[in-house]
């Protein structure tokens, strides 16, 4: 049996801002989240949403969205705490220029390219001069407000496009590369299987999904137990990816060769998984 992970790497560096103390969180997450809950609610989907370019648009918010983020996506104040490079770059410890650039090296420019869900700070900017006017970049999010903010902060770049969509019902493939930049960890595992298996089949023969999320980090990693805290506390589905390869979540997983790298102690990674090709040799399973 092939390792899924096989060719693996480690890239790391233990160092980073800090933010807040390692026995409390809230500074960083969780306070935020308190100061978001007397803003005004988002309407449901459907509700004064974009306009949709998707063939599968769904009617509504899925609950693990409402139960657990609602702070942190469906709230227009939300918006402007967390849409700057700085706080992103924060609550990943640094790591989001590395993060982009490990992300961006996967792409050629001219390619087409599939984003399933909006980011916030620059990811999605970055992305589209990366692929240039000759590429096209497709930008899905299920909430209709991150949209509209995609929307706005993308009208340079007329080769993207951002529409409301399900990363587990995406359309408008086939895509040559397809990001997948910290959505998976905020789904709950039936979720992270139909997410990983749409995203699979957007790309034809040679093209690859590049997934950047979180990890388990090395035993020492002096950041284990606070993030250990905060995904107790914010986060119910993002140990997952302590516990498992996100290959393992694939049901056609042998249909690709899967690579990963892991960065910051282990705490991110970044696995490109790329379809095979007819021929390519040693079709061996993971
Ligand atoms: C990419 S993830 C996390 C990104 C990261 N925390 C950041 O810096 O923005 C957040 C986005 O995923 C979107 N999302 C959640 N579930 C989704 C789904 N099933 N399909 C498409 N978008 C989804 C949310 O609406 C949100 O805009």
């Amino acid at each position: 049996m092939l390792d899924p992970t096989s060719g693996r790497t480690n890239s790391d560096g233990l160092t980073g801002p800090t933010l807040g103390s390692p026995s409390d969180p809230r500074p960083a997450f969780g306070a935020v989240r308190g100061a978001l809950r007397s803003t005004t609610d988002l309407p449901r989907l459907g509700v004064g949403a974009a306009k949709s370019q998707s063939p599968a648009r769904p009617d509504r918010l899925p609950a693990y969205l409402e139960d657990n983020y609602r702070w942190a996506y469906l709230r227009p104040a939300s918006l402007k705490i967390f849409d700057r490079n700085l706080v992103v770059s924060a609550i990943l410890w640094g790591c989001y220029g590395r993060l982009k650039r490990a992300a961006f090296v996967e792409l050629e420019p001219g390619q087409k390219v599939l984003q399933a869900a909006c980011v916030y700070g620059d990811f999605s900017t970055h992305l589209a001069g990366v692929i240039g006017p000759e590429g096209s970049l497709d930008i899905i999010d299920i909430v209709p407000l991150q949209v509209a903010n995609s929307r706005r902060k993308l009208r340079r770049f007329p080769h993207a496009q951002v529409r409301v969509a399900d990363a587990a019902e995406p359309g408008g493939g086939p895509h040559e590369v397809v990001y997948c930049f910290f959505l998976l960890h905020e789904l709950p595992d039936q979720h992270k299987r139909h997410v990983i298996d749409a995203l699979l089949d957007q790309v034809t023969p040679g093209g690859k999904v590049v997934f950047v999320d979180y990890h388990q980090p090395v035993r020492l990693h002096p950041l284990k137990a606070l993030m250990g805290a905060v995904f107790d506390r914010l986060e119910p589905f993002a140990k997952a990816l302590w516990r498992r390869e996100i290959s393992s979540f694939a049901t056609s997983a042998e249909e690709f060769t899967w690579r990963k790298e892991t960065y910051f102690g282990g705490l991110y990674q970044k696995v490109v998984a790329a379809r095979r090709q007819p021929s390519d040799e040693n079709r061996s399973a993971p």
